[in-house]
């Protein structure tokens, strides 16, 4: 008789359960569900992060990356009705520009180093204007903003270029286009 009491204890110690309140039994039940969930979740993403972008994508391309270290805050006051008002140079320059050609970026010509910019300043303003509205190599067109109107891209040319040993004059201003009718 003490021996099948002695067994019958034993048995029940085995089985007693680790939760012995019903906070433990809450928090048992939540990580049961929100384990697998977080772990199929990671997997998801694992397996699916094949999709996302990286080297040799286009979120590494000029124009991308042009864009991601562009200043985050720009403010363009337009009138729409009056006539477009030019930024200067050194304004678009600040802007756009001195993401690449400020610290030299890529084999941009650096602001300032005038044996840098003696190159492509031999070949003529135009030359420099018009591979700096197409975009050359590395630099995307506009250096990354299309909205710059090819006269700004002028005036940036001759600000870098005219800080960099060049002494091209400022260039005119366009003549106000005929509203659309
Ligand atoms: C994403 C980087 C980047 C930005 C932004 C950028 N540039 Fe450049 N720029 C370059 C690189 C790189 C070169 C050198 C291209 C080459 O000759 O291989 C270059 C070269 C130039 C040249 C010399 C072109 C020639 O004739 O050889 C001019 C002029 C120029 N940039 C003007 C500008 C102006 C103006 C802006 C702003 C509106 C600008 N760049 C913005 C990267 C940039």
């Amino acid at each position: 008789m003490s021996n099948t009491q002695h067994k019958e204890q034993a048995h029940s110690e085995e089985h007693s359960s680790p939760i012995k309140t019903p906070k433990q039994l809450i928090t048992t039940v939540v990580l049961a569900f929100v384990l697998p969930i977080l772990i199929i979740f990671l997997l998801v993403n694992l397996v699916t992060s094949g999709n996302q972008v990286g080297a040799g994508s286009d979120t590494l391309g000029p124009e991308a990356t042009a864009k991601r270290i562009a200043p985050v805050a720009r403010l363009d006051l337009v009138d729409a009705s009056g006539p477009k008002v030019f930024k200067t140079g050194e304004q678009v320059y600040k802007a756009v520009c001195t993401g690449c050609h400020a610290a030299g970026v890529a084999g941009a010509p650096k602001f300032g180093d005038a044996a840098a910019w003696s190159v492509p300043v031999k070949t003529g303003l135009d030359t420099m204007v018009s591979n700096a509205i197409k975009g050359k190599n590395a630099m995307p067109a506009k250096g990354g903003n299309p909205t710059l109107d090819d006269f700004e891209i002028t005036r940036a040319v001759v600000y870098m270029a005219n800080n960099s040993g060049a002494k091209f004059a400022e260039p005119a201003e366009p003549a106000p286009a005929a509203p659309a009718k």
